[in-house]
């Protein structure tokens, strides 16, 4: 595995684009599978998620050609309906296959998605909805195993907003008979995608981005050719990497729209932070100050930035309260940012981070992609050097990470460990 090497004390500065979103790509591929024949998806990030979900529709029988950014799924030779463990312990997204193989092709055993370093993540509400849509729905030999004739539309209040699971329901709700109601469901940008893909599919969908979905089910789906979102993780990583390093980076081909919470934040901690329609320009600060944080779903700040915006709060001026409410475990990176001379402490979901002058190179790893980030943009302010382990958690959800800041005038390279 290789490790990456970051210098710190370097100012970025200049222009970087951003890549298709994982978090879009990942159910959009997957939603191929509703229709029989030909779908194109270009702006697809060349990420490990993205070589597992293809490697899974694969397996189900799915002809697959990369070229690029754009992604060519034939999925008229489908010939499986299980999604087995190893392919699936790759990856927890890789629940994503079980609403469209089910709607597809009436049954789908799909491995149980493994234990998660950032919180229990269960998928009981998918298969609670699933349910509710007629399926029967077992669990034997660390496997699902769910059977549906014919799929019919419920009604079906989820207890937490899933982003996931209101993902996999509207998939199975598209090809059922009758009507759908999604009630609380997630609002995501990336829910808005895959439902703008499903229309244009010939799915009929209202609602989304709200947190009530409809669903009125169609007997069948077309082959459709569609570009994936920009990545907002990814945008709001690159803003934090700016007000850090007292930068000015320029984010072309983003979507500002999608990161409302996290331009606020930016602003209040002293950054300057300028919106076009597709760009943002965040200028830093070498005095910034201290805001408190809470994650929530969206329109909420996001937890999937709640990492990389510590590593901001670490070096700045007085303490914020950063609370993390969407999973119990997501605070992995603290320990790693202690010791590169972070002053944090956790009480339950909460971390309190006095801010500290310097850090220090260390060596550091994480076992969550968005920790790992953090400790990234850490280095980029710390003395000396910061070796960060376990870059397989980055080469998951960030596509060259390491050139699109070295072109910024990050001092970082990436080595065989
Ligand atoms: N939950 C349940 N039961 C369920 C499903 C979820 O209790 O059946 C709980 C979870 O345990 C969690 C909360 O609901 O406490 C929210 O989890 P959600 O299901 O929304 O998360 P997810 O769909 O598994 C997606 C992203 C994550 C992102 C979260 C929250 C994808 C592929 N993954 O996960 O992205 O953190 O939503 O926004 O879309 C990442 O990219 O690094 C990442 C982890």
């Amino acid at each position: 595995m290789d490790k990456i090497i970051v210098e710190g004390g370097r100012q970025l500065k200049g222009t970087v684009r951003i890549s298709g979103a994982k978090n879009a790509a990942l159910p959009i591929l997957t939603s191929s599978l509703l229709c029989d024949g030909s779908c194109t998806y270009s702006n697809v990030p060349m990420l490990r998620d993205i070589r597992s979900i293809q490697q899974l529709l694969e397996h189900l029988g799915a002809v697959i050609e990369v070229e690029n950014h754009t992604v060519r799924i034939h999925t008229g030779g489908l010939n499986q309906h299980e999604a087995p463990y190893d392919l699936v312990r790759k990856m927890r997204a890789s629940i994503l296959v079980l609403g469209p193989i089910l709607a597809r092709m009436k049954r789908a055993r799909v491995s149980l998605p493994g234990g998660c370093a950032i919180g229990a993540r269960p998928i009981n509400l998918h298969l609670k909805g699933l349910s509710l849509l007629g399926a029967t729905i077992g669990i034997a030999h660390g496997y699902v195993e769910a059977e549906a004739d014919q799929l019919t539309g419920a009604e079906i209040y989820l207890d937490t907003a899933t982003v996931t699971g209101t993902e996999n329901l509207m998939m199975a709700a598209v090809l059922a008979e009758g009507t759908t109601i999604l009630r609380n469901a997630a609002r995501e940008p990336e829910i808005v995608a895959l439902a703008d893909v499903l229309r244009q599919m010939g799915a009929i969908i209202q609602g989304d981005g709200t947190s009530v979905v409809t669903i009125d089910g169609v007997s069948e789906l077309q082959p459709v050719s569609v570009s994936i979102i920009p990545d907002r993780i990814e945008t709001g990583t690159f803003m934090v990497a700016s007000a850090l390093t007292d930068g000015d980076i320029t984010i072309v081909g983003c979507q500002p729209e999608h990161l409302g919470a996290s331009i606020n934040k930016l602003r209040q901690t002293g950054a300057r932070v300028d919106v076009t329609d597709d760009t943002i320009r965040v200028y830093g600060t070498k005095d910034i100050i201290s805001v408190d944080v809470q994650t929530l779903p969206y329109p909420g700040f996001p937890t999937d930035m709640q990492a990389q915006f510590m590593a901001l709060m670490s070096v700045a001026n007085g303490q914020s309260i950063i609370t993390e409410t969407i999973f119990e475990n997501r605070f992995i990176h603290v320990s790693e940012l202690k010791r590169m001379g972070a002053d944090i402490t956790i009480s339950g979901n909460t971390a309190l981070v006095r801010g500290v002058p310097n850090l220090s190179g260390a060596p550091v790893m994480a076992t969550d992609l968005r920790a790992s980030a953090s400790l990234i943009l850490a280095g980029m302010v710390a003395h000396g050097e910061t070796h960060i382990s376990r870059v397989y958690h980055l080469d998951r959800g960030y596509e060259g990470i390491e050139n699109k800041f070295r072109n910024l005038g990050a001092a970082i390279r990436r080595e065989p460990e």
